[in-house]
């Protein structure tokens, strides 16, 4: 399996963005735009959003996702959410280990890895973000750090629950910032995402594996990211919440064959 072969996924994360009813607005705005597109297409909302986005989302081909999801099937966990809520709502992806989550909400490689074995054991499909600060790329660290994060997430997934997993590069000094990595840096760590799960699964498994990149993907820069070979698709924060530039992206996705 190559390039050609494996699911372009373009998610978009809404972050603490649209209430319920601006869900609805920008749904609607969206499914003529994206229809027919020949990727996956994946719309990642807060939790409260979710049944407005369904909705809206019925017979098109937006998928929706959660932006994170509780480890623990049920319980005395306050203010969390469990897969099999999720699941029950028709919730098809989630966001797991996002550094927003990473860095403000102690999100730890740990964590991670338990939230993705929630998920799939539930159904959903984890979309797992990994990635490096600037500091720890100014340091010579970015492979060993994306290696370590891939692998600890993926602790205890099977080769069989992997054709579920999307992985998200997201350098984290990328994230919400207007840098984007160049299309050659996107392409490296993805690559080190890849060669990660080559070393724990094999190579033919970690070349079915889609590796998404993330971090100021746009309408402009979308078209020269997704051409790279290790790049599967993107995970997109500002430019998901307007519908014209998420089509733009979605429309680069799927001339990618
Ligand atoms: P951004 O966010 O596209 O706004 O940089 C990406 C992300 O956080 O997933």
């Amino acid at each position: 399996m190559n390039k050609a072969t494996r699911k372009a996924v373009i998610a978009g994360n809404w972050k603490m963005n649209m209430t319920p009813s601006q869900a609805t607005a920008l749904i609607n705005e969206m499914k003529p735009l994206v229809a027919g597109a020949d990727c996956e297409v994946v719309l990642c909302v807060p939790f409260v959003d979710i049944p407005a986005a369904i909705e809206a989302a019925k017979g098109s081909n937006i998928r929706i996702g959660a932006e994170n999801v509780h480890f623990k099937a049920s319980g005395a966990y306050t203010g969390e959410i469990a897969a099999d809520m999720l699941k029950e709502l028709g919730v098809e992806y989630v966001v797991i280990g996002h550094s927003e989550r990473r860095q403000y909400f102690g999100e730890t490689d740990q964590t991670v890895n338990l939230r993705t074995l929630a998920a799939l054991n539930a159904g959903l499909k984890p979309i797992v973000c990994v990635g490096e600060t600037l500091e720890q790329r100014e340091l010579g660290y970015t492979e060993t750090l994306l290696k370590f994060q891939t692998k600890m997430a993926l602790t205890n997934v099977t080769a069989d629950q992997l054709k579920d997993v999307v992985i998200a590069y997201e350098p984290v000094w990328a994230i919400g910032t207007g840098v984007t990595a160049t299309a050659d840096q996107a392409d490296e760590g993805n690559g080190f995402v890849r060669a990660a799960i080559a070393e724990a699964y094999g190579a033919d498994v970690a070349e079915a594996v889609t590796v998404q990149y993330g971090g100021s993907m746009n309408a402009k820069n979308a078209a020269e990211l997704v051409a790279k070979t290790n790049v599967d698709g993107g995970l997109i924060g500002g430019a998901s919440l307007k519908a014209a530039d998420f089509s733009v992206i979605v429309k680069a996705a799927s001339e990618q064959k």
